[in-house]
């Protein structure tokens, strides 16, 4: 059997399992918004545009050097300001239509890329590139994708901070719990263009797989297999903007 007979069983499979769920959930990284143009994380010199992800990413990074961090993210929020959705999140979205509230989207991307394809029942367990939140009396507001003064400030003086999640924070509780349950209660967990190494949102995969008998059946799209692989009963292995609007294609 050739490479794209293989395919092409495991996108059936992928199909007849989906077809029959009664609750989807989706987790997505990075590679989702690769084809967007909107670079992945893990380059193998283990910088982030040339950054130690310590410095610009962490609460201590930003203690040590905010300009640094709101140059790093403003310079992130114009890239996005740039991009559009692609086909994939456009199949996600298309699978939503179909599942409606039965269908969660937990994104790692704060980039607002779903959003912007229209789908609504999102959790981004990371935060979002569009919202800022203030150091002092903690108010969140979205301000879309619009410039930032370089330092920006809360209208109650103290200084503001992209309201993304820093490696060391916690994740926001409330929606964590609601990404918890969608896991819990999926028939199929679809893991899409996540590399699955960074914890806790890769543990979503175990916990749908564990959560009840049989468990979910976990369906992996990625370029390459990764951490995520090993609890995989499905792996459909291309570029999301292509597998998916094919999967949504052939549950017709
Ligand atoms: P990574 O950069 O770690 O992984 C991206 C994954 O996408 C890899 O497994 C690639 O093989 C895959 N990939 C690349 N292009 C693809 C494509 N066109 N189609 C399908 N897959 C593709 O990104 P994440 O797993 O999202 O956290 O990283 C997780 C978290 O690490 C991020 O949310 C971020 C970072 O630290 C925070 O900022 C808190």
């Amino acid at each position: 059997m050739t490479a794209d007979d293989e395919f092409e069983r495991a996108l059936e499979r992928a199909a007849v399992r989906l077809g029959v769920a009664e609750r989807v959930c989706v987790l997505t990284g990075a590679g989702v918004s690769a084809e967007s143009g909107v670079p992945t994380f893990r380059a193998s010199d283990g910088l982030w545009e040339g950054h130690r992800i310590e410095d610009v990413a962490s609460p201590f990074g930003f203690q040590r050097d905010p300009q640094l961090v709101w140059t790093f993210y403003n310079a992130r929020r114009a890239n996005v300001a740039t991009v559009k959705p692609n086909a994939g999140h456009h199949a996600l979205k298309a699978m939503e239509d179909r599942w409606g509230d039965r269908f969660t989207l937990v994104t790692q991307n704060v980039d607002g890329l779903h959003r912007a394809a229209g789908s609504k029942n999102v959790l981004e367990i990371h935060g979002s590139l569009h919202r800022t939140r203030c150091t002092l009396c903690r108010e969140i507001a979205d301000r879309g994708l619009e410039p930032l003064p370089e330092l920006p400030a809360c209208h109650c003086g103290a200084m503001l901070r992209p309201d993304i999640v820093w490696f060391h924070e916690n994740l926001p509780e409330d929606i964590w719990e609601a990404a918890i349950t969608a896991a819990h209660q999926c028939d199929v967990l679809l893991v899409v263009g996540t590399s699955a190494v960074v914890h806790p949102a890769a543990s979503l995969v175990p916990i749908a797989k564990r959560s009840k008998s049989p468990g979910a059946t976990v369906i992996e799209v990625n370029l390459t297999p990764t951490e995520a692989s090993a609890f995989a009963d499905i792996g459909l292995y291309g570029p999301s903007g292509q597998v998916l609007p094919r999967l949504v294609e052939q549950l017709g």
